[in-house]
């Protein structure tokens, strides 16, 4: 130890952590096996495509063309074809008139944000909005409602008590801790009648709702709407790594100029672009992985369900089960990846309402033999009480 102040700088920490820790938040990384047994039911790879042969050729091919990274913001290194077609496909696959891909979802939102809102504009955004979202709204330095969950009524009351600013309304298409599809077509309309914009994240939704997978924001028949703009990630269904920005053109020529994790960031990884646009062409193959998905989801619930555990129907591919208290939670998830089933664990701050929850995401290639695992993993080490306000 030094003997001058600076061995001292950081000690505020460790009462940080303690306090942490008596509240049963303390997360700690876990090593991770490349041939691991256990069955994942906590990440987000919801069509199974993220170790798909031809996903995985395509990453690697194309960081045998274009190296393993971008080298730069693409204003200043350039765009690739991978780059191009991608935001083509994937533009024309949810309906929309133009897409701009970022190094991540979350990126990606504050992108879209930030460069949509500003001082001199009012933000609704949903109480359950994913911290990406949150972020976004901090960055933009708009004044920002934060309204009810999942209630059209609130942000049609916020919008109409705006004055003459300009203003967005912003959330997720499916949260991401319940899993729960927001009220798309109520918030449209709320919009619209207040002349305002809506930007949906649809991290959960595509390649899991909608025809063929074309997410949540075309099922409520809201893609390539002039006032609509659409947020997705490609690390998730498609099984990659980025994110993406959907909608008119001039929105997202705006972003090429404006979005500063566009023009202040490296561009996507090659390897992530050529792996995400072969997972679209897949799913665009094989609409039925979509299918797939819910219907995975939906056993899930079922089987929850009737063990008397306290879940909701799942809207897309997340199964949430509420457990008594943080602590609870991690117990449980821990008893799980003992015998074998690795689940999410959600706690405060990822949790808006404070309740702890076990996530499990449901994917399209899980087997009979996954679901029954699983179900009898989940309901055999639940806790007496699994449901409280903890
Ligand atoms: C709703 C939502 N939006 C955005 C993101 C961020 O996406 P990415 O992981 O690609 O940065 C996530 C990731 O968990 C999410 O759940």
């Amino acid at each position: 130890m030094r003997d001058d102040a600076s061995g001292r700088v950081f000690d505020w920490l460790d009462a940080v952590a303690e306090q942490r820790r008596c509240a049963g938040l303390t997360r700690r990384l876990r090593p991770r096996s490349a041939h691991s047994t256990v069955l994942d039911l906590a990440g987000n790879d919801y069509l199974g495509l993220a170790r798909h042969p031809e996903v995985v050729e395509a990453a690697a091919a194309a960081a045998r063309r274009w190296g393993a990274g971008a080298t730069g913001s693409r204003l200043v290194t350039g765009t690739t074809e991978l780059h191009a077609r991608l935001e083509a496909e994937l533009a024309e696959f949810c309906g929309f008139e133009a897409a701009l891909v970022f190094s991540s979802g979350y990126a990606a939102n504050l992108a879209a944000l930030a460069a949509l809102a500003g001082r001199d504009t009012l933000v609704v955004s949903d109480a359950g909005n994913h911290a990406s979202l949150i972020d976004g709204c901090r960055l933009s330095r708009a004044e920002v409602a934060v309204v009810p969950h999942a209630d059209p009524a609130a942000f049609r009351k916020a919008l109409d008590e705006r004055g003459p600013r300009r203003a967005v309304a912003v959330s997720d298409a499916v949260f991401s801790v319940d899993g729960d599809l927001a009220p798309l077509g109520g918030l449209a309309e709320a919009c619209r009648a207040a002349g305002a914009a809506l930007v949906v994240d649809d991290a959960h939704g595509l390649g899991v709702l909608g025809d063929g997978g074309r997410g949540a924001v075309a099922a409520a028949g809201l893609a390539g709407a002039p006032d609509v703009v659409a947020t997705v990630t490609l690390s998730k269904a498609l099984g990659s790594q980025g994110g993406a920005v959907l909608g008119p053109e001039r929105v997202i020529a705006h972003l090429v100029n404006a979005a500063r994790t566009f023009v202040f960031d490296t561009g996507l990884a090659p390897a992530a672009a050529g792996a995400a646009l072969a997972a679209l062409r897949l799913l665009r193959r094989e609409p039925v992985l979509a299918t797939q998905a819910r219907a995975a989801a939906r056993r899930l619930y079922q089987g929850l369900a009737a063990a008397g555990l306290p879940v909701s129907p799942p809207d897309a591919a997340v199964v949430a089960v509420r457990a008594a208290s943080p602590q609870a939670a991690v117990r449980w998830a821990a008893e799980c990846r003992t015998a074998g089933l690795a689940v999410g664990c959600f706690r405060p701050p990822s949790v808006p309402d404070g309740v702890s929850r076990l996530r499990l995401t449901a994917r399209a290639d899980l087997t009979d033999t996954d679901l029954a695992r699983a179900l009898s993993v989940v309901t055999g080490t639940a806790p007496t009480c699994a449901s409280g306000d903890g």
